[in-house]
């Protein structure tokens, strides 16, 4: 059975694009492997949230989560900063993690362009945190999209780098986790691409969007005047609505509006409409679990309580290994 090991950031509102992406996933590996989940909210502090939203955005991320199916008897799930071992682990990590190598990461290169007045140490040692967070565990995967894989080869780097050093094979180098098969994207409504959260409001449905919202943002998807000949390709922004029609309603329907459309028979007002309806049926018992457990501050408080306490069980075992294995000993 593999570790895993897999960091959330706590950034607010999760859409369908991300319950399609990540959670799946999430779901799927929580089956099979000894997971770790855990909300990533010492990463956030590069950007210099407020109290409050720090901690509303962790409350929402972890409420979402749940109500999504991330199962707590299945998978430990935790708040980074509960476990305290892994900034220690992260400081030991520091020791060995080169300026050089740390400047040239693409994303670290990125931020320090876009957000010259605020080019912190903690932005600098983003990979350093990460990989402490996955090998506190001794993971052998973390799930890594195209955004984290450079991410991940740090984590290697510095993983190779220490067990060469102390000449041990302690920590095992994480690998990508492999999926099955290839996941759906979801596009936007605003016929611009994937759906995402900067593209512009109306353009994500939210899994927090209550039914008046969902049908307002898909009636107000772009389409044109339809079709003007038989079996015509699809321009993207109307592929768009079919795939988000593919995610949520039944064959029968998906069918019968492909064969409105290759026959130029299309109404997208109809189409439009029972879209909505059928995203309504998906997202609103959603949205209900998730205003549930927002509600319900004991519940979450033991689900983090719990994770934490196991998370830890773990990790103090490797940073008393690893204390042992640098010579930080006890007199
Ligand atoms: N950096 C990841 C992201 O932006 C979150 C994360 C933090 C993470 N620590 C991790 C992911 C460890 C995997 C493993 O999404």
């Amino acid at each position: 059975m593999d570790t895993v090991v897999s960091g959330i950031r706590p950034t607010g509102n999760l859409h369908l694009g991300n319950y399609f992406g990540a959670i799946k996933n999430f779901l799927s590996m929580q089956e099979e492997n000894n997971c770790y989940f855990f909300i990533a909210d010492y990463h956030s502090l590069t950007t210099h949230p407020t109290p409050e939203d720090l901690h509303g955005n962790v409350k929402q991320v972890l409420a979402e989560y749940l109500a999504a199916g991330l199962d707590p008897e299945k998978a430990t799930i935790y708040i980074q900063s509960d476990v305290p071992e892994v900034t220690e682990l992260y400081l030991l990590l520091n020791m060995n993690a080169y300026l050089g190598e740390l400047q040239r990461v693409t994303s670290f290169k990125e931020k320090a362009r876009s957000q010259p007045s605020n080019v912190n140490a903690g932005l600098l040692t983003y990979p350093t945190l990460m990989a402490s967070d996955v090998i506190i565990h001794k993971a052998s995967k973390v799930p890594v999209g195209k955004d984290q894989e450079q991410n991940l080869e740090m984590i290697r780097t510095f993983t190779r780098r220490f067990n060469r050093m102390y000449n041990t094979d302690y920590f095992p180098i994480p690998e990508p986790y492999n999926f099955g098969e290839p996941l759906v994207k979801i596009p936007g409504l605003d016929g611009s691409g994937k759906m995402g959260k900067s593209e512009g409001t109306g353009n994500a449905l939210y899994l927090t969007d209550d039914p008046k919202t969902v049908k307002k943002k898909i009636m107000k998807a772009v389409t044109d005047s339809g079709p003007t000949e038989i079996n015509q390709e699809k321009p993207d922004y109307i592929q768009n609505l079919f795939t988000l029609l593919g995610v949520v309603s039944d064959n029968e329907t998906c069918n019968y509006f492909e064969e409105q459309y290759n026959n130029c028979r299309i109404r997208y007002g109809d189409l439009k409409k029972k879209l909505a309806e059928d995203m309504i049926a998906f997202i609103d018992p959603l949205r209900e679990k998730i205003e549930a457990l927002t509600k319900d501050e004991q519940y979450l408080s033991k689900v983090v309580r719990q994770g934490a306490e196991r998370a830890r069980e773990n990790a103090s075992k490797t940073i008393k290994d690893t204390r042992e294995i640098i010579g930080v000993r006890k007199f």
